[in-house]
Formats: C-alpha cells, structure tokens, sequence
C-alpha cells in the first residue's frame, strides 16, 4: 500500500481543525500532530481517533518533529492569531522567529516534502519557511488566498442568487487587507460578469458588485474574529483542498501564496497567484513555471503591484 502521510504542525484551533476535516477525508494511512503543549496534542488526537473509530482506519497520533521526516506534506499552523482589530501583518514580530524555529525543526527530521504554511502574516512566513527551508521553491507554498478565493464564491453565489461552485475566480496578491479580486477572470458559467450582469433581473451595476465583493472579502476574518476570537472551519477546508491536490497529484488550480522571482519589477517576493499543484507542491511543467497566465487588466496589475510593495515592505 502506498504510504501517505501528513505532519500538522500546531494543535491550536486551526490546527486541530484541519486535523479533523484531513480525517474525515481519508487521504492519508498515517497523520501526526505536533505541539510544543503535547497533552493538548494528545487530547486533540484522542477526540479526533474517537471518532474516526467510527469511519477512518488512519493512524493519528501526537508525535514530535522527528516523526514529520517520511511525511509528504507539512503543514505549519502554530503561531500567535489575530486579535480583534488587529491587520495580519501586525502578527509579524511575534510569529517570524518562531516560523524559522518550527522549520529548522521540521528540517532537522530529513523532511524532503511540501511545506505549507498556514500561520499568517502568510506571504512573509512563506518566504520565512523558504529560506529557512532550503526546499526547493515548487515545495514551499502557503495557503494564502484560497480562502479569500472561496469568500469571493460565497458573496456572489449569495449576492447573485447562484450556486458557487458555478462561480470560477481568484482573489490574489497578499492574504491580508490589500488582497483583491482579479475582477476581469472572474465567471459564472464560463460567463463574464460584465455580459452575465445585464440579462440578471437583480439590475446591479458590476462596479458596485466588484467593490462590495472586494470588501466582503477583505474585512470576513475580522467580523468573524470580533464575534468568535478566530477562524478555523474554512481555512481548514481551504487547506485540505490543497493537500488533497497534493497528495492525489490533481494539478488543481489554486491561488497559494508562492515565491516567485522575476514577477514583473520584483526580484523576489511570495504573493497568492493561481498556481498548478500536484505531489511535489508547484508543477513546474504547466503554466509559466507553474503559474496561470493570467491577462489581467490594467488597474488589477497596478492593484497587485501595490499589494506586493505591501507584502514586501511590511
Ligand atoms: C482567515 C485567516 C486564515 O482569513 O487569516 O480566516
């Protein structure tokens, strides 16, 4: 049998959600928990296996990070969260050092997989774990802004009365306050908005319908963070649809945050663009380097710029 086997790394809520949700997927034979609290790790897993004893014959178990080295996906969720009010940048002092420890850690066991970093300021700790790392660029990606992706769905599923899976685009650029969607790609059907808005009896103008799916999509966390103190559900949702293009090697389209050198005026910098990911995370031999060629239109290219300065400047 093949051998297919997960490291989370963090057994906070998020982690422990992505946890359970990988679970009842049954993608893996064997997942490991890691926390530096182990008691918390073991109380997560024995809440976790209890059920799965009813459904799922994977092991998981509470572990530490030498037991992460014959993973094929790592996934980095520990870290200090947003409070209410607070950007995800301003995470950054508390989070980067430790990002560099749980990678050299993670290094230190003989990993050789995809690292995904989920614990934000997700752009900046991507490119922590890449460098850090020494993986090669294709195996290190962040979760970024699939989440936002799938945000953009609901408001428009929602707003136009439709069903989201019909609904195809991405929001790119920083997971964070400057993100955006790349309006011009974005379908119904295979349908532009611009052509789809004139025959909808709603009668919505699209500007109004970009700019308010824009900010749902910017301030979701927050309404969410002020009422409950985090998110969990849909980020780990956002994360297992990207293990499982990792580990079935879907080639699945997804816009996870990546290091990218040469994008534009930019040597180097890690940013949520929709990339191919198959086993070995990029798949370098689709797209432009495992990019989507996306023929964005002029004031989505000038938003993007503006949103990489931001990522790079913070
Ligand atoms: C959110 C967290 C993952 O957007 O940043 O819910």
């Amino acid at each position: 049998m093949i051998k297919n086997k997960i490291a989370i790394i963090g057994a906070g809520s998020v982690g422990a959600t992505i946890t359970y949700n990988l679970s009842n997927r049954g993608l893996a034979n064997e997942m490991v928990l890691v926390d530096i609290d182990q008691a918390r790790a073991e109380a997560e897993v024995l809440d976790i296996t209890q059920g799965m004893s009813l459904g799922s014959t994977a092991r998981l178990y509470a572990g530490s990070y030498q037991d992460c080295g014959d993973a094929e996906i790592a996934i980095i969720t520990a870290g200090a969260k947003q409070r209410p009010d607070e950007s995800r940048v301003q995470l950054m002092d508390r989070n980067v050092d430790l990002m560099r420890s749980m990678t050299g850690s993670l290094m230190e066991s003989g990993f050789e997989g995809v690292l995904l970093v989920v614990t934000n300021p997700v752009d900046v700790l991507t490119y922590v774990a890449y460098r850090e790392s020494g993986l090669p660029r294709e195996q290190v990606i962040g979760s970024g802004t699939v989440i936002d992706s799938a945000r953009l769905r609901t408001f428009l599923g929602r707003h136009c009365n439709i069903n989201p899976q019909n609904i195809h685009g991405y929001v790119i650029g920083e997971h964070g306050d400057t993100s955006f969607p790349a309006w011009s790609n974005v379908t119904f059907g295979g349908m532009q908005v611009g052509d789809f808005c004139p025959d909808c009896p709603r009668g919505c103008s699209q500007e109004d319908l970009r700019s308010e799916a824009t900010r749902y999509v910017r301030q979701a966390a927050q309404q969410i963070i002020k009422a409950k103190g985090s998110t969990y559900y849909a980020v780990a949702q956002a994360v297992a649809i990207i293990t499982q293009a990792v580990l079935r090697d879907e080639r699945r389209i997804l816009p996870v945050t990546a290091v990218v050198s040469g994008f534009e005026t930019f040597r180097e910098a890690a940013f949520s663009y929709p990339h191919f990911i198959g086993n070995k995370g990029i798949v370098l031999d689709a797209g432009k380097r495992g990019r989507l060629q996306y023929d964005l239109a002029r004031d989505e290219r000038e938003l993007l710029r503006e949103s990489i300065r931001y990522i790079i400047e913070n």
